[in-house]
């Protein structure tokens, strides 16, 4: 889970070590820290494992685990690449700079005016004409994806391929997500998880929605076959001895995405290909997002794609539990009957012990999964190891700390963020109104 609390240049800091900390004394099996990028370019407080100069505090950040845990729980961390995402501009600055004006929007104008010396108008006309135009008129004088610049921000697709550094992701991504896991390696994590899912690279590249011409869009096999070869790269670098899982869509929840059957597809090639997990999610894409406010970027666990991947409690009869289960399980018997033992991994909802385990036992899936309920209580695993699951501090799934991510804020839960304010020595968010970290149990 994404936390905000790397320094601006992706840099693990003490909040960062006290977070993972925090969670390690609960002694989960695993621990996957959180999306972290591959490419050395500025990615705000979002940790980064893009060079070598990140290896001492991802080394701290092991050890802290280790020593927190006692050497019980494994410790992953989630490596991710992600496409220009731009925030919403504001409309005058987008017709005055953003705009690119070309010979289509002076033929549109001339059009609807009915006015053909628009055709030969000069640049800075023709986006006064604009910025002052009603929405019918820029609905006209647009094509979508200026529309969609203009209402929701400038955003990057797999499916770009007129822009040269997109047209050759599928070579350049191997090597980055390589040399990423060789890193992770070196700083002693017990493997790598690869972000194939929600709305970032990969996942366009398994995306429906893919339909690139070149061989890595249009079928499955072809979606199929960049993820296929980062995997391939990045196994050859860490070697057979080392974790390599992956955690990718049941269900992408957006008109024209993967549903279970491309799921299936991929869980089964990931396992043939010598995957050791697959985590499922759902959802979590830009395509159904609300419409950010100005100055924002979109968010994309917004629209009803969101709300499988972090469901709430304004939910139907369901509620927030175990949405992913059923598209999990599927896959699971698949891979499965394609001769693989892959262990799969449910997550989304699941919050007693109860549940984890009738998921387990009914042969759903192989691992539980908790993100929110882990952030209510860190001490989930330990209560629930010891019989105390009387004193699990349950989610309540309102998702207040969505709310802080999405703000880019640094992200607490709200059962326990105003509690004992006063202990001496505890550090408090930016805002100084919240404590970072859970209390420590007194059991
Ligand atoms: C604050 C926050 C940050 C998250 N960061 C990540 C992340 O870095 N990588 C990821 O795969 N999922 C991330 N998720 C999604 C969770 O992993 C999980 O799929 C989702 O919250 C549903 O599971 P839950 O009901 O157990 O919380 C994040 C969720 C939250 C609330
Ligand atoms: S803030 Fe709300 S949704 Fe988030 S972990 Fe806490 S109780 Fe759960």
């Amino acid at each position: 889970m994404v936390p905000w609390r790397a320094t601006e240049d992706g840099f693990v800091t003490q909040d960062n070590l006290d977070w993972y900390r925090r969670f390690a004394k609960g002694q989960p099996a695993a621990l996957v820290v959180e999306a972290t990028g591959i490419r050395d370019i500025p990615s705000g407080p979002l940790l980064r494992i893009s060079h070598d100069r990140f290896l001492p505090g991802l080394q701290k950040l092991v050890d802290t685990v280790r020593a927190a845990s006692d050497g019980r729980t494994k410790l992953f961390i989630q490596i991710i690449d992600f496409l220009a995402v731009k925030r919403r501009p504001d409309p005058a600055k987008y017709f005055q700079r953003f705009l690119e004006i070309t010979k289509r929007h002076r033929l549109a104008i001339a059009e609807l005016t009915e006015d053909s010396s628009w055709i030969s108008a000069g640049e800075a006309s023709v986006r006064a004409f604009l910025k002052d135009a009603p929405d019918d008129v820029i609905e006209r004088a647009l094509d979508e994806r200026e529309i969609e610049s203009l209402r929701f921000g400038y955003r990057e697709r797999v499916t770009d391929t007129h822009l040269p550094h997109i047209r050759e992701l599928p070579q350049v991504l191997p090597a980055i997500f390589a040399d990423a896991a060789r890193r992770a390696r070196t700083a002693g994590f017990d493997g790598v998880e690869l972000h194939y899912a929600h709305a970032y690279t990969m996942a366009g590249f398994l995306s429906a929605l893919n339909n690139r011409d070149d061989e890595y869009g249009g079928p499955r096999e072809n979606r199929a076959r960049l993820p296929l070869e980062v995997y391939r790269a990045v196994r050859k670098t860490v070697g057979n001895d080392y974790v390599v899982g992956t955690r990718f869509l049941g269900d992408e929840v957006i008109a024209g995405g993967n549903r279970i059957d491309d799921a299936v597809y991929f869980g089964v090639e990931f396992a043939r290909a010598g995957m050791d997990y697959l985590s499922i999610s759902k959802g979590g894409k830009f395509e159904d997002a609300e419409q950010p406010k100005i100055g924002h970027a979109v968010y994309p666990y917004t629209g009803q794609s969101g709300y499988e991947c972090m469901p709430t409690t304004r939910s139907d009869e369901r509620g927030p539990f175990g949405r992913t289960v059923p598209l999990v399980a599927r896959i699971k018997h698949a891979v499965n009957a394609a001769g693989f033992i892959t262990p799969v991994v449910a997550t989304g909802g699941i919050t007693t012990f109860e549940q984890a385990e009738a998921i387990l036992q009914n042969g759903e899936a192989d691992i539980a999964g908790l993100a929110r309920q882990a952030l209510a209580d860190p001490d989930w695993f330990i209560k629930v190891k010891l019989g105390r699951g009387d004193q699990i501090r349950r989610c309540t799934y309102t998702n207040y700390c969505e709310a802080l991510d999405q703000a880019h804020r640094q992200v607490t839960c709200k059962l326990w963020d105003r509690k004992e304010l006063d202990e001496p020595g505890i550090a408090l968010a930016e805002d100084g109104r919240r404590r970072l970290l859970a209390p420590n149990w007194k059991a």
